[in-house]
């Protein structure tokens, strides 16, 4: 038989498409007033306090980050209330996710997930050559637990869960999460993906994994998000220690760098940049909402800062993504979800979402014949 170099499972794999960068549709647009409402990102910025110390930091760049991370890692544990060895960090949350990967995951491996959730896991599962199994979702578009379970056999070593779900915005209930773990033996490994946990945890029935001690979950989540901090790449995960040290081994020793740990734990520490950001997004959630509702689009009801939408065909997502784009405004197509018929609109601030109003008062009746 020839020898290849690349696995199949390696070729067979579909690059990630994140949502465009404001500075290409400048070039290709020919714009200046440009809202990029695609990528889930913080509209109000990094905290002041994350910029400040990030600075500081630019002058020790010649030096290598603490390997340990102690300043950001004794910030988590005083918030959380959990020792340090209970903590790993990443580049970004998905930086994790990756040493999951690599630490657990063999060819032949099943991962078991739900369809429609956030494609950053499917590619990495796919990378290490596991095989994906997917649960359809319930007809709320809510990750279906029932569904999780019955696929749940021998092979199985890892069950992703990402609550709030990515790119729907639903959750899954506290019984609902004790439903599913009831179903899971010791060996299987759940990730429960919290990228969106600070927009979730006032729901009385989201269920906050810091408050279970299950010694086969590994929570994750991100200063992406909420945080403001998406570009500089942090994350971290809580498990058991057993699950970090081995975590650890497999992981880069100098992620997340310099800059992101000290712009993390700057971040941490801004409580008023945080509620302000939470707080903002639910008026902005409520317009968005009322607007997508009015004009006939069903938004699927979320406890994020995006909402999905259906729009019923290819053709008219990609109308919609194009039409908005020609104005200035970046939504997100969702096909590399394997929801063609859907888009995401992300919440930006009140002058974004006007420009995205404005844009679509422009269109909306020419959508409506297509
Ligand atoms: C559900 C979910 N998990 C993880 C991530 C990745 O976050 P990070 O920037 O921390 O890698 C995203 C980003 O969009 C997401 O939506």
């Amino acid at each position: 038989m020839k020898k290849t170099l690349v696995p199949d499972y390696i070729r067979n794999l579909k690059t990630y498409q994140a949502g465009k960068p404001i500075d290409e549709v400048a070039r290709e647009k020919g714009l200046t007033r440009i809202s990029k409402i695609a990528s889930n990102e913080n509209p109000l910025g990094p905290s002041p306090y994350a910029i400040k110390e990030m600075t500081q930091a630019l002058w020790d760049l010649h030096r290598y980050p603490d390997m340990h991370a102690h300043k950001l890692k004794t910030a988590l544990s005083e918030l959380y209330k959990l020792k340090k060895e209970n903590i790993i960090l990443g580049n970004g949350s998905e930086g994790i996710m990756g040493y999951i990967a690599r630490a657990f995951l063999a060819p032949g491996d099943e991962v078991l997930t739900s369809e429609h959730t956030f494609i950053g896991f499917y590619i990495l599962a796919r990378s290490a050559g596991a095989k994906l199994v997917k649960a359809p979702l319930t007809e709320d578009f809510r990750y279906n637990v029932k569904e999780i379970a019955n696929r749940i056999h021998e092979n199985t070593k890892v069950i992703y869960i990402a609550n709030p779900n990515n790119p729907t915005g639903t959750y899954i209930t506290k019984s609902e999460f004790d439903f599913l773990m009831k179903h899971v033996p010791d060996h299987v490994l759940v990730i429960l993906d919290e990228a969106y946990f600070e927009f979730a945890r006032e729901r009385d029935d989201y269920p906050d994994s810091m408050d279970y001690r299950y010694d086969n979950v590994i929570t994750l989540r991100t200063f992406s998000k909420a945080y403001g901090l998406s570009g500089v790449r942090v994350g971290y995960g809580f498990a058991h220690e057993d699950l970090i040290s081995n975590l650890t081994k497999v992981k880069l020793p100098f992620e997340p760098n310099l800059i992101a740990q000290v712009g993390a734990s700057g971040a941490i520490n801004d409580h008023p940049h945080l509620e302000r950001t939470v707080s903002k997004n639910e008026v902005e959630y409520k317009r968005l909402f009322d607007y997508l509702d009015k004009n006939g689009f069903s938004p699927i009801p979320s406890v994020t800062n995006f909402i999905c939408i259906k729009t019923g065909s290819t053709e008219k997502s990609t109308w919609l993504f194009e039409n908005l784009l020609n104005q200035g405004v970046i939504i997100r197509p969702l096909s590399s979800n394997e929801m063609p018929e859907f888009v995401r609109i992300s919440i930006g601030t009140k002058e974004e979402m006007d420009h995205f109003y404005e844009a679509m008062d422009k269109i909306i009746s020419e959508y409506n014949k297509i």
